[in-house]
């Protein structure tokens, strides 16, 4: 089967050259913006792939929602299957292109949009119809990890760890939505919609690195924990949680053993047990693999079905004590389990908190132009 190609960046030159020796698949057309066409494979018309019966498949690699939208749209509707790594349409998109492409008989399969090359999603979709999924997530966001690893491993301030990230191509010249944990929300948005059949669209807390300072891993590495930047999902009566966090590990916790930008994604079944996969979460050919494979899914068992609807995230079953520094001025936010003074801070470990209430806590505090940097403790 011919498989054309949207885009021909990081990603979409590794699927062109990983598909020149996948048994069973051809390299196709590959599409680049109108004036880049400096090659006889690369095309400037997503209306020519479409009517081009010899392409069986496409590869959407462009990220973005528009025009990917568009694109992935008419490629179903002309009957061609879809792989995408594109986790931002997915999240946005995916229920209607998933409702398309069942319209037209083909697949729409996303594996590569959530934890790079660990078969996570593939996974589950299979596990979600043999086993009830208890919980779901894990560390999905590598630049995040590989972040927090330097911090905690080098002793280095978040500013150098973030130019290194950037340097050695893991975060994005504009890193916020690695940092801010909106790619990691996005991640288990997508796990939810495929273990669940529910999306969640709204309802969310989201906590990233962003306030983290090396004083902070000074003190918790004193205490023998280990933070990583962690997704959490599993059901919640009709709704699902889905909540992104940093999370303090003690010594011993598998997390801790997840190093520079590895992804480490988890499920429970009720009758697997716990199921813990590990590998890269990004980068040209780890997530072309994912993107490749998922064309060997073609056929096979859906990853968002006809059930999928949106949700608004439930967050208020979720509870954790939390590791937090704050001013000592905002001490009486908290009931705190634990704490002591360090300078102008307050540092300590609240009895255990409701995640809406945490985050909200946080958010209030830095309304006022406060400062504050909070964990979970597992
Ligand atoms: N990189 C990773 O490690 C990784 C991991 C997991 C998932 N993903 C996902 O994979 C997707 C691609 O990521 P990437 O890192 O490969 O991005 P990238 O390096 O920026 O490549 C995107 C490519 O798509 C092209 N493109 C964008 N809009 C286009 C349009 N309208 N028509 C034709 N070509 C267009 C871009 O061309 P121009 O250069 O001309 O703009 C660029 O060549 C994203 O959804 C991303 O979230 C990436």
């Amino acid at each position: 089967m011919k498989v054309a190609v949207l885009g021909f960046g990081t990603v979409g030159v590794g699927v062109y050259e990983m598909l020149a020796k996948a048994p069973g698949f051809e390299q196709g057309p590959v599409l680049v913006r109108k004036g880049k066409e400096d090659q006889p494979f690369k095309v400037s018309s997503m209306e020519a792939i479409c009517a081009d019966p010899s392409v069986g498949a496409v590869a959407e690699v462009m990220g973005g929602v528009e025009p990917a939208n568009t694109y992935v749209a008419m490629a179903l509707r002309a009957g061609k299957h879809v792989v995408t790594s594109n986790k931002a349409l997915v999240a946005a998109k995916g229920i209607e292109l998933a409702a398309i492409a069942r319209e037209h008989g083909v697949s729409f399969l996303f594996s590569a949009a959530c934890g790079g090359a660990v078969p996570f999603l593939h996974n589950l979709s299979i596990a979600a119809l043999s086993d009830t999924i208890e919980a779901l997530g894990g560390i999905l966001n590598g630049t995040t990890n590989f972040m927090l690893d330097a911090m905690q491993t080098e002793g280095k301030d978040y500013g150098d760890v973030l130019r290194q990230a950037q340097a050695l191509g893991y975060a994005e010249a504009d890193p916020t939505a690695d940092v801010s944990g909106l790619d990691a929300l996005r991640k288990i948005m997508l796990a939810c919609a495929v273990a669940y059949d529910k999306l969640p669209v709204d309802g969310f807390a989201r906590e990233g690195i962003e306030s983290i300072t090396a004083a902070d891993v000074t003190d918790f590495q004193s205490r023998g924990l280990t933070c990583r930047l962690v997704t959490s999902g599993g059901e919640a009566g009709e709704s699902v949680y889905a909540y992104v966090e940093p999370v303090l590990f003690p010594a011993g916790a598998p997390e801790c053993s997840v190093q520079k930008n590895f992804n480490m994604a988890k499920y429970r079944g009720e009758n697997a047990g716990s199921i813990v996969l590990m590998g890269q979460g990004a980068g040209r050919y780890p997530t072309a693999s994912a993107v490749v494979r998922d064309l060997y899914g073609i056929g096979g068992v859906p990853m968002m079905t006809e059930r999928c609807r949106e949700v608004i995230a439930d967050n208020a079953s979720c509870v954790h004590p939390y590791y937090v520094r704050v001013a000592a001025k905002d001490k009486a936010l908290f009931a705190f389990a634990e704490c002591r003074e360090d300078g102008e801070n307050l540092r300590g470990v609240t009895e255990p908190m409701a995640v809406p209430v945490m985050h909200a806590v946080a958010e209030g505090i830095r309304k006022e132009g406060g400062s504050i940097f909070f964990a979970a403790m597992e």
